[in-house]
């Protein structure tokens, strides 16, 4: 490292796309001078020739880094999660002291976010887990940033991060979420919601190609057209302009030459699993990880190509409406999605411990990520409203939303059955929703069949108290059975 008289207030480790735009980023903020470390010092030197602008510390070992920040010293890890994480945080408790902070910006799974922040306390420096969301762009320009840990970091580290966040409505898109894992938690839900947005909006395309033949260009117009009303959000925008892109090489839709299996990191995938652990119906998510998973089995896909179909050829005989229907399904399953996200993050607070606000939370995600939309505003009015809200759905906005959209999310749901189009999201979040609102479930029913098999009781609707059956022979009274 050449020798310096400047210390840097923050530092960054970890300088692949992320890691050097948001240093990149950091760097252009007033006040902030940032110290840049990664594994191979190449990188370094191309973040640094290329952007002589950013005046970055380059640092050619973890005790340069370290002896170039300020103190506390603040470093934001962006390195793929996983044992790259915890092998960097080993290398810097060893160079950091207590009081210092170390960030780890990556899509961390929050439990081991909530192991690593136990282990580095111990040290006495503060571990703070922080979800970033935006991808490349954001990094550059204004992540939406969802940090956890202690709130002594969070002093230290709230200017820093607010200086670099996406704005919405004058706001800085970042919030201390609550303490150890809460950051990473409420980024994994993010993304959740992210697949189950993702996967709606793909079932919606499906739906409008297959059923009125309209051409990709001419569904990016109709995309275009429901971003100016209360679908407007950046996935919307961003799939205007995929449908619109052609294909350089063969002048086809480029959503035409793509191979139609979808990818996943995995971060929906752990919404879904921590989900079941909560005892949270995220229907709509995990259908929208399931269908990834789908698409992605060639094999399973060709072997099953000459199933049978519906008999009849699937037409849709008004277009217009056929699209206006789509619309509103599209929302209705939309508010679904949001609802059951929210509804995981309640849970998890309170499994956790965490004070989380959720009104807040919509905030932080109405710039910079990828979930952004108009309509999160009305989710933090909802929950300012009535911070106790059972169900994001039940709010006076949502109630009206789904009120005006339910009868043709229903059709959706009728035509996309009749015509053999895989519409699993919509059909799922319309399932919940129905469910939600049934005055009774067939849940008694199992609830017979598990005490006729197993003897697990069951609760009576006229009476309190725990109740067995003997089902077989002459007694088929009711016998009480002590509580347990
Ligand atoms: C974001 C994104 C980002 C990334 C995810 C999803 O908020 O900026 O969610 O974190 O795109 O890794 O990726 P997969 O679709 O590959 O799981």
């Amino acid at each position: 490292m050449a020798e310096t008289t400047t210390k840097a207030n923050i530092g960054v480790v970890g300088l692949a796309v992320m890691g050097s735009n948001l240093a990149r980023n950091l760097a252009s903020r007033e006040g902030n001078t940032v110290a840049v470390f990664n594994r191979s010092y190449e990188k370094t030197e191309t973040l640094t020739s290329e952007h002589p602008e950013a005046g970055f510390i380059p640092a050619t070992t973890y005790a340069e880094f370290a002896e170039s920040l300020t103190t506390p010293r603040t470093a934001i890890i962006m390195v793929q999660a996983g044992r790259g994480t915890d092998a960097v945080i080993d290398e810097l408790t060893k160079v950091f002291e207590p009081g210092d902070i170390i960030v780890d910006g990556g899509n961390a799974l929050f439990t081991d976010t909530i192991r690593r922040e136990k282990a580095v306390r111990e040290t006495g420096i503060n571990f703070v887990g922080a979800g970033i969301s935006g991808g490349e762009e954001g990094a550059l320009n204004g992540p939406s940033i969802m940090p956890g840990g202690s709130a002594e970091a969070w002093e230290t580290l709230g200017p820093i991060l607010k200086s670099i966040a996406a704005v919405a409505e004058g706001e800085p898109c970042v919030t201390h979420v609550g303490t150890d894992g809460a950051g990473h938690f409420v980024k994994m839900i993010h993304n959740g919601i992210e697949y189950a947005d993702m996967q709606l909006i793909a079932e919606a395309y499906d739906l409008i190609r297959r059923g009125t033949n309209k051409s990709p260009a001419e569904i990016a117009d109709i995309f275009a057209e429901w971003n100016k009303g209360e679908l407007e959000s950046y996935l919307i925008e961003i799939t205007a302009e995929v449908l619109r892109q052609v294909d350089a090489e063969t002048g086809n839709p480029l959503v035409d030459v793509i191979l139609d299996q979808a990818g996943a990191k995995g971060t929906g995938a752990w919404t879904v699993q921590t989900a079941l652990d909560l005892g949270i119906p995220v229907s709509g998510i995990a259908e929208a990880v399931f269908a990834r998973s789908l698409s992605s089995k060639p094999a399973q896909r060709a072997a099953s190509s000459d199933l049978p179909g519906p008999s009849e050829a699937w037409t849709v005989n008004d277009p217009d409406g056929f699209v206006e229907d789509v619309r509103r399904a599209l929302y209705a399953s939309k508010i679904i999605a949001y609802s059951q996200g929210f509804d995981e993050i309640v849970a998890g607070a309170e499994q956790y411990g965490w004070d989380i606000k959720k009104g807040d939370i919509a905030k932080i995600w109405r710039g910079g990520c990828i979930i952004r939309a108009q309509f999160l505003n009305r989710i933090t009015e909802a929950y300012d409203e009535n911070p106790g809200l059972v169900a994001l759905l039940t709010a006076p906005y949502f109630r009206e939303a789904l009120e005006g959209t339910q009868e043709a999310w229903r059709r959706v749901v009728i035509a996309a059955a009749q015509g053999g189009i895989p519409s699993p999201a919509f059909s799922s979040s319309l399932a919940y929703y129905d469910g939600l609102r049934a005055d009774r479930l067939p849940a008694a029913l199992i609830q017979g069949q598990r005490d006729f098999f197993g003897a697990h009781t069951y609760k009576r609707v006229d009476r309190d108290g725990t109740f067995h059956t003997l089902w077989s022979g002459d007694r088929s009274e009711i016998e009480a059975v002590a509580s347990h």
